[in-house]
C-alpha cells in the first residue's frame, strides 16, 4: 500500500531535496505533480534503470494521451498530431523502424566530423563577448550554439531560431491549452513547408536531405514522419544541450576548486561531461510511460493503465550507486548515469551533445577563466517543467 504524496508548488526550484526524501522512503512513489497530474515516480537508480528498459512500460502516443487524460484534472495537453509521430512516442516495431532510418547519421564517428564546424560556431559566439560584460550566458552562448548546429543539420535558416525557441518553450513548459495548440500548429506548419522544399529539391549530401531521401531495405520516411522527426531533433537537439552547458557552468561557479581543476587540466573536460550530466543533467524525468499491465517495481505494484515518471535526476543522485552524490567531482567515473536514458530510447544525440559540451566548455574556460556568477545563486529561478531541468537565466560576469 502506498500513500499519495502531493509535490509542493515550487518542487522544480529544488528537486534534489525532495528526491532525497523520496529515495530514502522507497524506490517508487505515487505522487501528484504540482500541476495536478497523478503519476508513479521512480526515484532509486536500480529501479529507474530497470523501468527504462521494461517493455511493459509503453509510450505509444495515442494510448498515452488517454492515460494522461484519465489522471489529470485538466484533461489532455494536445501537441499537434503532425508533430507526434516520432520515435520517442512509439513502441516497437514502429520505434525500431524509425530509429533505424536515422541512426546512421548519429554515430560517434559521423558526429566527430562536425567538430570543426561546432568549434567555429562556438568561437564566433565567444568573439562577440568582452571582459567585464555581465550577460545571461544561456542567451548569448549556451542557447545559440546547439540551435545553430541542429538548424544547420536540418537545413533550416537560422533566422527562424527565435521563433523556434518561443514555440518549443511553449510546448515544453506549462501554459494554457490554447498556447500549446497555437505553438504546435505554427511549428507543424513551418516544418511541413520545410520538408516539402527538401523533398522537391535534388538530393545532396547534407544530413536532412539524406534523411528525406534515405531508404532502408526499400523503406523510407513519409512526409508526416519527416515532420515529426525534424520536430523531435529540433527540440531534443537544443532544449537539452543548452541546459547541460548552463547547469555545468552553474555547478562550476559554485565549486571553485573543481573549476580550478578544469582550468589547470582542460584535458579532463571531455570525461567530466558525464559527471555534469549526472549531477545536474538537463532532463529531470524521462518522458512519460504507462503500464500496459500490472508491473512490480522494487516491491511496489503499479497497476495497469498508470503513468510512470522515471526520475533521471533522482536516480543519478542515488548514493547506493554514486557515493557522495551531491558532491561535484569532475574526476569521478560517472559512467552508468541515466541522464541520456537507457534501453531502446537511449538518447540518439548523445555523441552530438557530448561534442558540443566539450567544445563549449573548453572554449569558454580558455577565454574567460575568471568568469563568475553575477547574482546570488539563491535568486536564480529554474524553469517550470517536469521534463527540462534548466535555469531561466544564468547571469555571469565575464573575465
Ligand atoms: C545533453 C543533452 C541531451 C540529453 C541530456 C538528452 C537526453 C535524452 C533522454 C533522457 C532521452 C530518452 C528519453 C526517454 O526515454 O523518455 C533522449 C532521447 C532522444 N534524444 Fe536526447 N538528449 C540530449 C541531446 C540530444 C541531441 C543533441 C539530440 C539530437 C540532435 C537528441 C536526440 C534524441 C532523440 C532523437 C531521442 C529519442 C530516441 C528514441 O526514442 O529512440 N538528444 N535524450
Amino acid at each position: 500500500m502506498t500513500t499519495l504524496t502531493q509535490l509542493p508548488e515550487d518542487y522544480v526550484q529544488n528537486p534534489h531535496a525532495l528526491h532525497e526524501v523520496l529515495r530514502s522512503e522507497g524506490p517508487v512513489h505515487e505522487v501528484r505533480l504540482p500541476h495536478g497530474l497523478k503519476v508513479w515516480m521512480v526515484t532509486r537508480y536500480d529501479e529507474a534503470r530497470a523501468a527504462l528498459a521494461d517493455p511493459r512500460l509503453a509510450k505509444d502516443a495515442a494510448e498515452l494521451g488517454r492515460v494522461v487524460e484519465a489522471h489529470s484534472p485538466h484533461g489532455r495537453r494536445v501537441i499537434d498530431d503532425a508533430l507526434s509521430e516520432h520515435m520517442l512516442n512509439m513502441d516497437p516495431p514502429g520505434h525500431s523502424r524509425l530509429r533505424k532510418l536515422v541512426t546512421k547519421a548519429f554515430t560517434a564517428r559521423r558526429v566527430e566530423q562536425l567538430r570543426p564546424r561546432v568549434e567555429e560556431i562556438s568561437a564566433e559566439l565567444i568573439a562577440k563577448l568582452d571582459d567585464g560584460d555581465v550577460v545571461d550566458l544561456l542567451e548569448v552562448f549556451a542557447f545559440p550554439l546547439p540551435i545553430t548546429v541542429i538548424c544547420e543539420l536540418l537545413g533550416i535558416p537560422i533566422d527562424n531560431r527565435e521563433e523556434f525557441r518561443d514555440w518549443t518553450n511553449r510546448l515544453l513548459t506549462f501554459g494554457t491549452t490554447e498556447e500549446v495548440q497555437a505553438a504546435g500548429q505554427a511549428m507543424a506548419g513551418f516544418l511541413l513547408q520545410h520538408v516539402g522544399k527538401v523533398q522537391a529539391a535534388e538530393p545532396d549530401d547534407t544530413f536532412f536531405s539524406a534523411l528525406v531521401h534515405a531508404t532502408e531495405s526499400g523503406d523510407r520516411l513519409t512526409t508526416e514522419e519527416l515532420v515529426s522527426m525534424a520536430f523531435l531533433l529540433l527540440v531534443a537537439g537544443h532544449e537539452t544541450t543548452v541546459n547541460l552547458i548552463g547547469n555545468a557552468v552553474y555547478q562550476l561557479l559554485r565549486n571553485p576548486d573543481q573549476l580550478q581543476l578544469l582550468k589547470d587540466k582542460p584535458e579532463l573536460i571531455p570525461a567530466s561531461t558525464e559527471e555534469f550530466l549526472r549531477i545536474e543533467g538537463p532532463i529531470n524525468h524521462a518522458t512519460f510511460r504507462f503500464t500496459k499491465e500490472d508491473v512490480e517495481l522494487g516491491g511496489v505494484t503499479v497497476p495497469a493503465g498508470e503513468l510512470v515518471l522515471v526520475s533521471l535526476a533522482s536516480a543519478n543522485r542515488d548514493r547506493d550507486r554514486f557515493p557522495d552524490p551531491a558532491e561535484l567531482d569532475v574526476t569521478r567515473s560517472a559512467q552508468g548515469h541515466l541522464a541520456f536514458g537507457h534501453g531502446i530510447h537511449f538518447c540518439l544525440g548523445a555523441p552530438l551533445a557530448r561534442l558540443e559540451f566539450d567544445v563549449a566548455l573548453t572554449q569558454l574556460l580558455a577565454r574567460f577563466p575568471n568568469l563568475e556568477l553575477a547574482e546570488e545563486p539563491e535568486t536564480l529561478v529554474w524553469r517550470d517543467s517536469t521534463l527540462i531541468h534548466g535555469l531561466h537565466t544564468l547571469p555571469v560576469r565575464l573575465a
